[in-house]
């Protein structure tokens, strides 16, 4: 079992990097969004990550034009998922959303391909009840930046074949990320590790321990991490993170991952981080 052609379906933080990172690893890939003005601006982002890497010499003009030939916007779900060999979700993180995609897709796959799910925290189990094809399905957790960070977390259920993590595991490590392999289990190595940290930093800036700057440099000079917690949930988006988190305090019944009331506010706000302009810190956009 061979993959080399991918859907990647959500075209988002997540979804653009993911296509950008398989195309450049020489597959055939298809990337769809629900909102057509995200795709068109997915498509955008991996063009000025693919001039960036141009600009810094680790990129070749003919790796870039090569890339974006291999890269196909799709208008419609069924146009992007006919006759690949993978599909990747990324769209947000909510249970129900995506059992009603893999519901919706499994109908319109061929035979033996895979679907993996990018989620953060949720249960894959969970995601594949009820699919025809449950052993087909795992998790592909990527890190944002994708083209960027190395790893690759792989998280199969008890019912994943083992032929099928193997062949998803070669997969990433053609697209040059490191693999680790993790059990199904709320927020399995990586998130239930970083949310937690992320929740107690926003609390200790809710009680004014110290300025979010400060917080932030503890981590990163205290402890070696290569980001603060507060700088990292402005990445990841503070939306994507409080869903998380309110999942993991359920899931592990445990209040430390429920999101502080300062995190609710800024996501009412619409204060998402990054993406859009303002978070715990203010981001040229
Ligand atoms: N943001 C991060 O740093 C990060 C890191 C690792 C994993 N994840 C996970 O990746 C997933 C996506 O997160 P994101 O940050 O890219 O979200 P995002 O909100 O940036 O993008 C999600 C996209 O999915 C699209 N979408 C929604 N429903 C759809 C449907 N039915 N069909 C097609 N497209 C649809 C939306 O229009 C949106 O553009 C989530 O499960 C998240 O937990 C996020």
């Amino acid at each position: 079992m061979q993959i080399q052609r991918v859907a990647v379906i959500g075209a988002g933080t997540m979804g653009h990097g993911i296509a950008q990172v398989a195309a450049m690893a020489g597959q055939q890939v298809r990337l769809t969004d629900a909102n057509p003005d995200v795709l068109a601006a997915g498509l955008d982002r991996v063009r000025r990550n693919l001039d960036k890497g141009v600009e810094r010499g680790k990129v070749t003009p003919d790796d870039r034009e090569a890339t974006l030939a291999r890269l196909q916007a799709c208008a419609s779900l069924g146009e992007a998922v006919a006759d690949v060999d993978i599909v990747v979700e990324a769209v947000p993180e909510k249970l129900q959303l995506k059992r009603d995609l893999f519901a919706e897709v499994a109908g319109q796959v061929s035979a033996g391909c895979v679907l993996a799910t990018n989620t953060s925290s949720l249960s894959i189990a969970a995601i594949a009840e009820g699919l025809p094809h449950p052993e087909r399905v795992l998790g592909t957790h990527f890190f944002n930046p994708v083209h960027i960070m190395k790893l690759l977390e792989l998280v199969h259920h008890p019912g994943t074949d083992p032929a099928v993590l193997d062949a998803v595991r070669q997969w990433g490590e053609g697209l040059g990320k490191t693999c680790i392999v993790v059990k199904d289990s709320p927020g399995f190595a990586t998130s239930r590790l970083g949310v937690c940290l992320g929740m107690e930093a926003i609390r200790m800036l809710e009680e004014g321990v110290a300025s979010a700057e400060d917080i932030d440099t503890a981590m990163v000079l205290g402890y070696r991490h290569p980001i603060g917690p507060l700088k990292l949930s402005d990445l990841v988006g503070l939306d994507v993170r409080m869903h998380i988190g309110e999942y993991l305090a359920r899931e592990l019944n445990n209040p430390a991952f429920e999101p502080p009331a300062l995190m609710r506010a800024k996501v009412a706000a619409g204060e998402l981080g990054q993406k859009t302009g303002k978070g715990f810190y203010d981001w040229e956009r």
